[in-house]
């Protein structure tokens, strides 16, 4: 559409960092007849220590009116662990039903990465958003004895675990090698594992055309630093692709390139695009954080609202920078999305 009404979390650490040159590219790469509005929401830890609220429901209500959520990061030293990565985040993942958590990685030029001069790495991880360890069932008995049993339940249904499987192949099926790998822990997780497994394979009956294979999480870790180019699409549950995805980051250029969205596919709710990676607060106000991840985040924003032609103008300007970047001589946050935004306004005449 010839708006866009964008919500905006810049969050904690280097969240607020990243996401000011994010926007600053996005101004950049639209066309003037595309009208941006954007609202910014104070949350995030300073807003806990001044109210003491997460997510208030007035405001998950209004973030529900955007037509896309664009989140720095969430998470800080001085709020207790899982408070707001819980209470936030994955608040409005399951909110907002983001059962496809969409994680690509590509091997760009020129990065630090232990695989530079490997073949073309171009592989998707589709991460169940909303269900799998995440969910908060369990908890702990005598907490803080030493007889203290803590227990953290895995849910996965056979309505979430067909739907995001069902999304996987569809994205397999549209891209050219076609090839889908499950990733699970069936050989030991049996109940969940084997509901995967099934379903994979029944669904995959409908997607003749498609290319499959099955790999223990433990053995794709291997593959993913000996033999990256082995990977397609990757469909797994929410935990394993958590972990699956910084590795997959680390890899293919380090953590300050892997974009995502958190995607709900029908449309019912805002879709939601992020870096994957966190707060940072080894690094926070230094304007030394790599806004790139940001940035591609925005070309998946762009993709999703069908915007395909500017999604595509910021990742070519990514990997162009990418080339140019020179590792001896590190730039500041700002001096990278400067020189992406400068390249995405470079329109050619038409
Ligand atoms: P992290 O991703 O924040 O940091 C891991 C390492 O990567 C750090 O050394 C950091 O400096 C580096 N790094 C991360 N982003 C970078 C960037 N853009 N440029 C350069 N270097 C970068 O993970 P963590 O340290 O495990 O977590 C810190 C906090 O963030 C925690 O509170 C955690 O819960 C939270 N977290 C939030 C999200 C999210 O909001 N989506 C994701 C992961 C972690
Ligand atoms: C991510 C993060 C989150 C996750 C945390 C902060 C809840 O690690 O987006 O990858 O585990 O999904
Ligand atoms: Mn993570």
């Amino acid at each position: 559409s010839r708006s866009i009404d964008l919500a905006v979390i810049p969050g904690d650490g280097i969240g607020p960092e990243v996401v000011a040159q994010g926007l600053k590219v996005l101004r950049a790469v639209l066309p003037a007849d595309v009208k941006l509005e954007t609202e910014e929401y104070d949350l995030g830890a300073r807003r806990w220590h001044r109210t003491g609220e997460t997510l208030p429901d007035a405001e998950l209500e209004s973030l529900k009116a955007h037509d896309a959520i664009l989140l720095g990061a969430v998470g800080d030293p001085s709020v207790p662990s899982g408070e707001l990565e819980r209470g936030l985040l994955l608040k409005l993942r399951f909110a907002f039903d983001h059962y496809v958590n969409l994680r690509p990685s590509t091997l760009f030029p020129n990065t630090a990465t232990p695989l530079a001069g490997r073949p073309a790495i171009d592989f998707v991880v589709v991460r169940e958003g909303t269900e799998g360890p995440y969910t908060g069932n369990g908890g702990s008995l005598r907490t803080g004895t030493p007889a203290e049993v803590a227990t953290e339940v895995s849910v996965n249904t056979a309505y979430g675990v067909e739907r995001v499987v069902r999304d996987a192949y569809e994205r397999a099926g549209a891209r050219p090698r076609k090839k889908l790998t499950l990733v699970h822990k069936n050989n030991v997780l049996v109940h969940a594992g084997h509901l995967w497994t099934r379903t994979f394979d029944r669904i995959g009956r409908e997607y003749p055309d498609v290319t499959t294979d099955y790999l223990h999480v433990d053995a794709a870790t291997i593959f993913l630093v000996t033999r990256p180019e082995r990977f397609d699409v990757i469909v797994t549950d929410n935990l394993f692709g958590d972990i699956l995805t910084d590795l997959a980051a680390a890899v293919t250029g380090g953590i300050g390139l892997a974009a995502s969205g958190n995607i709900n596919p029908t449309g019912a709710f805002p879709s939601m695009f992020e870096p994957v990676h966190g707060s940072a607060p080894d690094i926070a106000g230094q304007g030394k954080a790599d806004p790139t991840a940001t940035v591609l985040s925005v070309a998946l924003l762009l993709r999703h609202l069908g915007h395909e032609a500017e999604a595509v103008r910021v990742e070519e300007a990514v990997a162009a920078d990418l080339a140019e970047r020179d590792a001896g001589t590190p730039r500041t946050t700002e001096e990278t999305g400067d020189a992406l935004a400068v390249r995405v306004a470079n329109r050619p005449a038409d």
